[in-house]
């Protein structure tokens, strides 16, 4: 009993608030609106759920539309507009969803829910506010990419250039020259009956609605519709490669009620007031959602930057929304972990992690150099506890029932500057550098460096929303399996700025060789190559330092099929919208 009680769902996750907390004195939940630099009040019944605090669904439908008419598009928006789920409701569903299963010990079925969230491209907003108060001649939204669209950024990003080529924007399902998307619906469901209900119910009224008595269509056509949905079994959670996913995402600072200790992100660190989860710093909202304090990459990453604005007035509480539709080819991954491994006499688990930077049970190979060790990647008091510049501060005892306890039982991270242990080129280090010392980094000590580094990396983080698509594969790094299955990732991830957040990141971090080091390597997981042989290169080092194997990817296992920029407005800009 013992160790089914030890294996049971709290040690996976850190200790929830009670959904229906009272103010009390808490660690976790301290006065922000009284601390040193007071923290804003989120307007969450104004920002759309899936941006924050997340639907987190096992099941997903993408509708992509295109607009034919746009005044009978408003029309039709104005009958959607009830359903769209705010930030509110889907906060109040995850709380209470969390408190069941934490006091059940497992999985719990006793609340479901079926969310849908809309983002809207550059295009589109031109036309529904063309004329109209709101029009953008008036005040336009500031972020270049964005108005340029997805595919016209596309060799930008590293995506090939040929127009034969899988991931040429010509050949893209959705997003190309000639299939970009106006409109993104995104509805998840606990539940696969509900959401199939659900969309077809939305189908429906895009086919035809009633409005005051009279049948109208919806001045909307859907171009493509995609389904997601968590991997079935052990693989749940992970990602169609094998490893978990969605572990590490940023704490965002800010209350959501009166209470100014009813805070989005609960602060369980009892080590550092500054982070939510242990390892999990603590932003500003403005990163994520418009017409809030950002960060100042002048400034300690603790301090509120300005105010981050879109343009347009009404784009406040709103957020831009990236959309990436990533094909995987699992059996040809697999195959190159297993020829490698047996070339280098290392297991192709051990290949794997040092691509990704984590095992395929979440651990950080920050923190277990070795070998796998599923109850750390399980343990999110644990599994976003490391640093690469500098070593992990042992964590003080827990002051708090709702704090996390020491983790003793888990090694800490050491420095690893070079990358001895997580390579400079691993994908979750390319992603999110942590206090690694970057271009950006100033000062006269290398200490000083990594602080300033700090402050700029913490300017280009994302809130990643991706669920995969397609069937599980059958293959592992141990026996490959190639096939020819569509599957990979819908990749989905909010931010306030797509210049220097998701292209930044994709640009600068992921596929340059020379970051942040000369010679460090490609993310041999997702970063491309733009050179016509698409080759990625990357050092590995396993004995010596003086002298790494070079990993070669004459291939590339990620392909962009399809993509587009959007923008999520909030609940009371898309009632001015079908208004207007
Ligand atoms: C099919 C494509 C991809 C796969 C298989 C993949 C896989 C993973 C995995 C296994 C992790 C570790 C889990 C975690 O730390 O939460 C991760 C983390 C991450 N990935 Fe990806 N990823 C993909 C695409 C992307 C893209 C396109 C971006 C951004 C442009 C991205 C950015 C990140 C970031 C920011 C993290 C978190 C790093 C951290 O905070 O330490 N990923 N990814």
């Amino acid at each position: 009993l013992g160790d089914i009680l030890n294996s049971s769902i709290s040690t996976r996750e850190a200790p929830v608030s009670s959904p229906l907390r009272a103010a009390q004195e808490d660690p976790t939940h301290p006065d922000v609106a009284k601390s040193a630099f007071p923290e804003p009040r989120l307007a969450v019944h104004e920002i759309q759920g899936n941006i924050i605090p997340g639907f987190l669904k096992d099941f997903e439908t993408l509708l992509f539309l295109r607009i034919e008419d746009a005044d009978l598009c408003k029309l039709w928006l104005s009958h959607i507009h009830p359903l769209i789920a705010t930030a509110e409701e889907v906060l109040a569903f995850n709380r209470l969803f969390k408190a069941l299963r934490f006091r059940r010990g497992h999985e719990t079925k006793a609340i479901k829910a079926t969310w849908i969230n809309i983002a809207f491209s550059y295009r589109a907003l031109r036309s529904l506010t063309s004329g109209t108060a709101l029009d953008l001649r008036r005040k336009d939204f500031l972020d270049t990419s964005f108005r340029s669209g997805m595919a016209r950024q596309s060799s930008a990003l590293g995506d090939p250039t040929d127009s034969d080529a899988e991931g040429h924007p010509d050949n893209w399902v959705i997003g190309g020259p000639l299939n970009e998307a106006d409109i993104l619906l995104i509805i998840q469901s606990d539940d696969r009956d509900d959401l199939l209900d659900q969309v077809q119910q939305i189908e429906e009224s895009i086919y035809t609605f009633r409005h005051q008595g009279t049948r109208f269509p919806g001045g909307v056509r859907i171009l493509y519709k995609e389904y997601g949905a968590t991997l079935p079994g052990a693989q749940a959670g992970h990602e169609h490669f094998g490893f978990l996913d969605g572990i590490s995402q940023p704490g965002i600072r800010g209350y959501v009620s009166d209470d100014s200790t009813d805070l989005l992100t609960p602060r369980q660190n009892p080590g550092n007031p500054h982070q939510g989860k242990p390892g999990q710093d603590l932003l500003w909202p403005g990163e994520f959602v418009f017409g809030y304090p950002g960060q100042d990459v002048q400034k300690p990453v603790e301090e509120p930057g300005q105010i981050v604005r879109a343009g347009p007035d009404w784009a406040a509480n709103g957020s831009f929304l990236v959309f990436r539709r990533l094909r995987q080819d699992v059996g040809a991954f697999h195959s190159f972990l297993y020829e490698t491994g047996k070339r280098l006499q290392r297991s192709p688990e051990f290949i794997g992690a040092k691509i990704v930077g984590r095992w395929p049970g979440g651990a950080p190979l920050s923190r277990t150099g070795q070998e796998d060790d599923a109850a750390l990647g399980y343990n999110d008091c644990a599994n976003n506890d490391f640093q690469y510049f500098n070593a992990s501060a042992e964590q003080e005892s827990s002051t708090s029932d709702e704090q996390c306890a020491r983790p003793d039982r888990f090694p800490l991270s050491p420095a690893d500057p070079t990358g001895l242990r997580c390579p400079a080129f691993a994908h979750i280090r390319r992603a999110y550098p942590r206090d690694d010392i970057t271009p950006e980094g100033r000062g006269d000590s290398e200490a000083q460096k990594s602080a300033s580094s700090r402050s700029d990396t913490q300017t280009h983080r994302l809130l990643r929303r991706g669920l995969p698509f397609g069937p599980p594969s059958r293959s592992t790094p141990d026996a490959p399996f190639l096939d020819s299955a569509e599957r990979g990732l819908l990749f989905i991830a909010y931010q306030t700025s797509i210049e220097r957040q998701f292209e930044f990141i994709m640009q600068r971090w992921l596929n340059d060789p020379d970051f942040k080091q000369k010679g460090a390597g490609f993310d041999l997981l997702i970063g491309q190559n733009s050179n016509r042989s698409r080759e990625r290169t990357a050092p590995l080092v396993l004995d010596d330092p003086a002298q790494p194997v070079t990993l070669t990817a004459t291939q590339e296992w990620v392909v962009p099929t399809g993509g587009g920029y959007f923008f999520a407005p909030s609940l009371s800009a898309i009632e001015k919208i079908f208004k207007s």
